[in-house]
Order: C-alpha cells, then sequence, then structure tokens
C-alpha cells in the first residue's frame, strides 16, 4: 500500500496524528492528512480548558471542527483528554476537594454526552502518575480529591458513553524498567481486579535524548496487553526522526496483536509541538521524510 492508514488496515490497524483545527485552512496540510492516515486526534480541542471554558458552559466549536473534518474525511476520532492535571481552565485550577471531584464528574459526562456515540476511544484520564523514580501518582489537584480520582473518572465515563473505549494514557511509560511504567501497569492490573472498566492504555511515545526509545519497548506493550487492553501508541514523535527508530516503534506495535494503532503527534515539523526536534515524518514543506518510508515499508511488512 501507498499510504500510512492503508498500510496499517492491512493488518486490521489504523495510523493516525494529532489535528489541529487552526491548520485546516492550510491546504498542503489537509491535503497529507487526509491522504495518510485514518484515524485522528485533535491537538488542543477536546481539552478541558477548551471544552469547559467558564463553569457549566461547555463550548465545543473547535473540538467539532476537528471532529467534523475527520468524519467527513472518512476517519475515526480518538478523544483526547477528559481528566488531566494540565490544561485546566483557571476556574477549575482554582478548584480542590469534593467541589473539584464533582467538576470532574460533570465535564466527562458533558463532554461525552456531546460526542456520544462518535468516538473510537477516549483518552479519559492523561499523564496521572509522576515522573522519576517513585512508581506513584503525580501530585495535582485532582490527585489531591483522593487516590479512587481516576477508578471513578473511568466509572464516570463508561456510564457516559458505552459505546466508547475508555483509555489510560501517559508518557514515559514505554520503558519496561522504569518506575513510571510499572506503577501505571500495577494500576491497571488492580483496576482489571476490581472489575473497573478500563479497555486501553495509551503510550504517547514522545521520544528525545531524556527518555529515548529502548527495544523493551515490545515488552512492555506485551505484558500491558497481556492484563487485558488493548494498547496503542498515541503521540509518536521522535527527536531528529531516525528511520531505524521509527521502523522499530512500528515493528513494535505489529508484534503484539492487542496493539491496535499509531498515531503520530502532528503532520509536518512545522506543526509539532517541538518543531526544532523535527521529530514527524513530513518536513515544514510537506514532503516525505525518510522515517516516512521506513514507517510505510515496517507496515508492508518490511
Ligand atoms: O491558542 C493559544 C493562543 O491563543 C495564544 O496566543 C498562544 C500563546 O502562547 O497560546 C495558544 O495556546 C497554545 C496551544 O498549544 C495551541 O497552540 C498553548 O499556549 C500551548 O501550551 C499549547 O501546547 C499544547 C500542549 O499540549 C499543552 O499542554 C501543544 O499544542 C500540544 O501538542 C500538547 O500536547 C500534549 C498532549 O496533549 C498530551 N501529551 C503531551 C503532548 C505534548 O506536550
Amino acid at each position: 500500500e501507498s499510504t500510512l492508514g492503508a498500510a496499517a488496515q492491512q493488518s486490521g490497524r489504523y495510523f493516525g496524528t494529532a489535528i489541529a483545527a487552526g491548520r485546516l485552512g492550510d491546504s498542503t496540510y489537509t491535503t497529507i492528512a487526509n491522504r495518510e492516515f485514518d484515524m485522528v486526534t485533535a491537538e488542543n480541542e477536546m481539552k478541558i480548558d477548551a471544552t469547559q471554558p467558564q463553569p457549566g458552559q461547555f463550548n465545543f466549536s473547535q473540538g467539532d471542527r476537528v471532529y467534523n473534518w475527520a468524519v467527513q474525511n472518512g476517519k475515526r476520532v480518538r478523544g483526547h483528554t477528559l481528566a488531566w492535571h494540565s490544561q485546566q481552565p483557571e476556574w477549575m485550577r482554582n478548584m480542590s476537594g469534593g467541589a473539584l471531584r464533582q467538576a470532574m464528574i460533570n465535564h466527562i459526562n458533558g463532554v461525552m454526552a456531546h460526542y456520544k456515540g462518535k468516538i473510537y476511544a477516549w483518552d479519559v484520564v492523561n499523564e496521572a502518575f509522576a515522573d522519576g523514580n517513585s512508581g506513584g501518582r503525580r501530585d495535582s489537584n485532582l490527585q489531591r480529591t483522593g487516590n479512587d480520582w481516576i477508578e471513578v473518572a473511568f466509572r464516570t465515563a463508561r456510564n457516559a458513553d458505552p459505546a466508547a473505549k475508555l483509555c489510560y494514557n501517559d508518557y514515559n511509560i514505554e520503558n519496561w524498567t522504569w518506575a513510571k511504567t510499572q506503577g501505571v501497569y500495577n494500576m491497571v492490573r488492580d483496576f482489571k481486579a476490581r472489575g473497573v472498566p478500563i479497555d486501553c492504555v495509551g503510550f504517547q511515545a514522545h521520544f528525545n535524548s531524556g527518555s529515548p526509545y529502548h527495544s523493551n519497548f515490545r515488552t512492555t506493550l506485551q505484558n500491558f496487553a497481556a492484563l487485558g487492553v488493548d494498547v496503542a501508541i498515541t503521540e509518536l514523535d521522535i527527536q531528529g526522526a531516525s528511520p531505524t527508530t521509527y521502523a522499530n516503534v512500528i515493528n513494535d506495535c505489529l508484534a503484539v496483536p492487542r496493539c491496535v494503532g499509531i498515531t503520530v503527534w502532528g503532520v509536518r515539523d512545522s506543526d509539532s509541538w517541538r518543531p526544532g526536534d523535527t521529530p514527524l515524518l513530513f518536513d515544514g514543506n510537506g514532503n516525505k521524510k525518510p522515517a516516512y518510508t521506513a514507517v510505510l515499508n515496517a507496515l508492508n511488512g518490511g
């Protein structure tokens, strides 16, 4: 196959990208995005600050732009993200305790009701674990509402839209030996044991010199999948875009039957949150980079 999406579909997987509403008027961008990808994540437009800028006042204008572009072009959508310590609107940043807990529940219900039945998978909770060697939770206003905030978020989400797969999503959980990876693994194992509804784990896979790709990523994917969840690579970018490293990541997913798909975090290097790292598959002019060819070849089986 000659596009990333079609090549991924050969094994029943998808190949997605983050889409920014502000770039939908750029025809170079939309031409590449429409041709190559079959799954879309809104880069910022479905986050808390975008969807509930004032308490109780939901705004889906930007999220709907991304959603409608995707669906009108035959693509599915991953929802990103419902409960997160970052990109909270000011009113939520200032909340705590039971009021914040209720606000989180209301937010999940409000956003998931708007998109009910339309989202392939939601990143219900994003980045809730701490970096470093603790293997524990990240401190945040949500965490301080009580350690059960994550399972409450998942139970709320299941009730709000039973058709959506419910994911936990994080970064620096790709290396099996890292404490953060073990912390998330233990949480998912506990959730499965206690019947907390969780369907998938998203591995962001932002690889750079500080958190480099390691070949044990495949072990990580296998071990999480063995808990009974889908796994997905949700925000892939690689500092310098080494073709070999990109191919290794693709092959790790292809080696794991429950690795359902791969999403890169942007189209061209100039669209990246880290443009100086030139971490994506297309250069600023929209030309295919060597990493693109490596990814396509891997998806095509060699
Ligand atoms: O839209 C405003 C604009 O009005 C304002 O003038 C400008 C001034 O700074 O900011 C604009 O908002 C920026 C927004 O991106 C849209 O471009 C924010 O400042 C900026 O913080 C925001 O960055 C996003 C970042 O998440 C915020 O946490 C990146 O685009 C986005 O790629 C990044 O994505 C995250 C995932 O959601 C979670 N995993 C990590 C990943 C990379 O950080």
